[in-house]
């Protein structure tokens, strides 16, 4: 089976981000998973498209755009013409999730939905045929380096069910708290595309700590 990984920039080093990039790049970074707060719909305030268009120039990997935004109905052509190429939105933050998933799709990028902790996953029963990709928040969404929460592991399994049964295509996708203790849990639980921050960037080696992660996951 193969699991995708999408390290966090949020936990990077933006002074010398290039380098940052190439690192996990040369660790074996399937995504690059970029996170959008705007200090409302989370209490953190990052980056938004101009940023995600600079460093576009530097990666050729998919952008996976976590947007933590209200409202990200207004956004989303924005970061579509910055180079998203997977735009996912908060279940929370929007009343018409349905008509934004299309949306995404006809912008040519992959159309993903976010469920925070207290969100049941049954709440994607009605869209799942809509989503390219599912993502369950593992921590309460802001910060990077938070624990993550037990109760996600059964999310995790329902979502992995609902997918298996009605868009076996779509990709689940896992973030906050995920690291080496628990990476294989997750992945066991039905997680295909892995988000990891302070467990990658927070090493001295984010290279070397990727490839000792893909070894845990094929010692099985
Ligand atoms: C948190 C973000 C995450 C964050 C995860 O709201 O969505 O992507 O970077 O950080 P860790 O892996 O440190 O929990
Ligand atoms: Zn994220």
């Amino acid at each position: 089976m193969s699991v995708i990984f999408a390290p966090s920039l949020l936990s990077a080093d933006f002074a010398r981000i290039a380098d940052q990039i190439a690192e996990i790049e040369a660790g074996g970074a399937d995504f690059l998973h970029l996170d959008v707060m705007d200090g409302r719909f989370v209490p953190n305030l990052t980056w938004g498209p101009k940023i995600i268009g600079d460093l576009r120039k530097l990666s050729q990997r998919p952008f996976d755009c976590h947007l933590m935004i209200v409202e990200p109905e207004r956004y989303v052509d924005d970061f579509r013409a910055a180079g998203a190429d997977i735009i996912t939105f908060h279940y929370e933050a929007t009343p018409h999730a349905q008509r934004l998933l299309a949306h995404i799709r006809s912008l040519g990028a992959k159309a993903g939905i976010s469920i925070c902790p207290q969100t049941p996953v049954a709440m994607l029963q009605d869209i799942i045929e809509d989503c390219d990709l599912v993502l369950v928040m593992s921590v309460n969404p802001g910060f990077g380096g938070q624990k993550f929460i037990p109760r996600s592991y059964e999310k995790l399994r329902e979502a992995r069910a609902l997918i298996d049964a009605r868009n076996p295509a779509c990709i689940l996708e896992v973030d906050g708290g995920v690291g080496k203790e628990n990476l294989r849990a997750v992945v066991d639980a039905g997680a295909r595309a892995i988000v990891m921050g302070s467990s990658v960037f927070g090493t001295d080696a984010p290279a070397a700590t990727l490839r000792e992660m893909r070894a845990l996951l094929s010692n099985s």
